[in-house]
């Protein structure tokens, strides 16, 4: 034991002095010093020699050890005997990790972007809260209670009663009860844009959700006529669809508009041939709309015989889905960073 002891450490200063570079030199140190060393091992297996001969390879052992550590620290220290490889230098000219920035949700951009174009035409933005009256959401437009056109917009309730024990507070199911609280509150001349979300109670699938976005229009003016209503949504539809794309106006019934039409615009995709977006029509409706129904400005307190008016309700989620391709609604509401990211 206690020649190879001597053997190791003869071993170990000869290769220490050929090195130059200190990537050898702490591979030498794991080799002669580390955890796994010969001269570790050999100092655990002491116990195993007779008492003697352990005394004196164990103090020997433990000197070897002492001697190679001041080897390499002199090692070290020698300039000049090895080269500090140094780590590679911050490259400056490396572009900056980009910074990961927020945008608008899809919906909302297409909903500002109808807005915008409204607004250039001279109608105001106003928005309401999402819990609303029922007075507002029905009464006042037209449908009273038990009217069957309820039947399509059963809705959330609150739970919330009056003096009389009724029910009256529910989430609103369209944005025409917006429409209903300017008729009341603001003087014709009127031109204004309602964008907001609206609720439904019903089943959630790819083309239906419990919450959805829409953008109700109204104008109240002396003199408004039908050909108001469709020379703004021809603009409406050449500014956000492009050029020469037809409008198709069809008799259509919601109780606060009389008479009432269905607005579609020719299909993105086909230009009115027929595909699969449009389902072979070679149309997409995008609105309801209409003449406001005189009792609906009576009741706001607006003359009928005086002012006339028209009003539309924008579907606002169908557009981006179809302007886009997308199939499913439900992809717009999952926060799915990596559906969003897209737009
Ligand atoms: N509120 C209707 C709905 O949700 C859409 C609508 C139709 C709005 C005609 C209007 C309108 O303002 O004039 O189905």
């Amino acid at each position: 034991m206690i020649q190879k002891l001597e053997e190791l450490k003869q071993n170990a200063l000869r290769e220490l002095d050929a090195i130059k570079e200190l990537p050898a030199l702490e591979q030498w140190r794991i080799r002669y010093l580390g955890r796994k060393s010969e001269l570790t091992g050999m100092l655990r297996s002491l116990a195993e020699l007779p008492l003697e001969e352990r005394k004196t390879a164990g103090a020997l052992g433990n000197r070897i050890k002492s001697e190679l550590e001041a080897a390499l620290r002199a090692h070290m220290d020698l300039k000049g005997t090895v080269t500090v490889v140094p780590p590679p230098a911050l490259d400056i000219t490396l572009p900056g990790r980009p910074y990961p920035a927020g945008r608008l949700h899809p919906i909302t951009e297409t909903v500002n972007e109808i807005c915008d174009i409204f607004a250039s035409m001279g109608f105001q933005i106003v928005e309401s809260n999402d819990t609303e009256l029922d007075y507002y959401n029905f009464e006042a437009l037209n449908i009273p209670a038990e009217h069957p056109s309820r039947d399509n917009m059963s809705t959330f309730w609150i739970d919330y009663e009056n003096d009389r024990g009724e029910k009256t507070m529910l989430l609103r199911t369209h944005t025409t009860c917006v429409s209903a609280r300017v008729i009341e509150t603001v003087k014709p001349p009127i031109r204004v844009i309602e964008p907001g979300h609206v609720f439904r109670y019903e089943a959630t699938d790819a083309t239906h959700l419990t919450m959805f976005n829409q953008i109700d229009g109204l104008a109240v003016d002396k003199g408004i006529t039908m050909a108001d209503l469709k020379g703004v949504f021809y603009e409406f539809a050449r500014r956000f669809y492009g050029e020469d794309r037809r409008v198709r106006f069809r008799c259509d019934f919601f109780p606060f508009v009389e008479p009432g039409v269905e607005v579609a615009v020719e299909c993105v995709v086909c230009h009115g041939s027929g595909c699969r977006l449009c389902g072979n029509s070679g149309w997409i409706e995008i609105a309801g709309a209409g003449m406001t129904h005189p009792k609906v400005l009576e009741r706001g307190g607006i003359d009928p015989n005086v002012y006339t008016s028209f009003a539309f309700g924008i579907g606002a989620d169908r557009i981006p889905m179809l302007r886009y391709g997308i199939d499913d609604i439900r992809l717009f509401f999952d926060s799915d960073l990596r559906f969003l990211k897209q737009f």
